[in-house]
């Protein structure tokens, strides 16, 4: 039997032979509005698993280093272990949900700048947003940490924004989690997925991510199919 170290709303994580290593599972469910609204939805675990594998791949050929190691079966994958930062990065180039809220501007509104914005991850509060004060007083990071993270998200922005512009989709938004390697490096970890990133096709605008199950716009697998397919996935393993 395999143990699990820790089970999230959409991955389970399992302890392996090497202790720098664990293995993620890639679940069904979809949770959306802070767990409020769920679903089982089948194949969503084999989608993003295999999504995030790809983006991972495309992202170290780019430079940018993450925890990602192999993809091992449909719907699992190793990764190197870190510890999390409590923090969510989110980044922007076009508003939408909280942000268009926020500012009160409707969606799809294309931004004079990248917007990088911090959550911290906790339940309780519901993720709230933080401001760089907040982060230093809960000693979440550093103020270089936190530079550091900016810099990464604003990096993985730009190679993440020109790869899906070439396959017809705007990367509207997303949000990204780091880790602390055992040597204390700051790592890209958690997923990239259609579940963490708004995506638009270029031409029509159609939403191709978990905005489907959120505002209930159609078929969540055949969105997330039509990112595998233009991300040239269906390998098997
Ligand atoms: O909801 P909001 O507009 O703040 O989300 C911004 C981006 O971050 C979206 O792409 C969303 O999918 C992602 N996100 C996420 N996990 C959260 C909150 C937001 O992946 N807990």
């Amino acid at each position: 039997m395999r143990e699990q170290l820790y089970e999230g709303k959409a991955k389970r994580i399992y302890r392996t032979d090497d202790e720098h290593v664990v293995l993620v599972e890639y679940k069904d469910s979809a949770t959306a509005f802070n767990g409020e609204k769920k679903a089982e939805i089948t194949g969503k675990g084999r989608l993003n698993n295999e999504i995030t594998s790809l983006l991972f791949l495309m992202l170290k050929e780019k430079g940018i280093e993450s925890h990602f190691i192999k993809r091992i079966s449909e719907t699992e994958q190793l990764v190197k272990k870190v510890k999390i930062i409590p923090l969510e990065v989110v980044v922007r180039n076009v508003t939408a949900g909280t942000l268009a809220k926020r500012l009160g501007i409707e969606e799809g509104r294309e931004l004079s700048t990248p917007i990088v914005e911090f959550y911290f991850k906790n339940d309780e509060l519901g993720d709230p947003l933080f401001t760089v004060d907040h982060i230093l007083e809960m000693k979440l990071a550093s103020s270089e940490e936190l530079n550091t993270l900016r810099q990464k998200g604003l990096e993985i922005n730009q190679v993440l924004t020109s790869y899906f512009s070439e396959l017809g989709i705007r990367l509207i938004d997303f949000k990204l989690e780091f880790g602390k390697d055992e040597t204390g490096a700051i790592l890209l970890a958690d997923e990239i997925s259609p579940d963490t990133c708004r995506l638009w096709d270029s031409v029509t605008n159609e939403k191709l991510d978990k905005d489907i199950f959120r505002r209930d716009l159609g078929s969540l697998t055949e969105g997330y199919e039509t990112i595998l397919k233009r991300l040239g996935g269906h390998q098997n393993v």
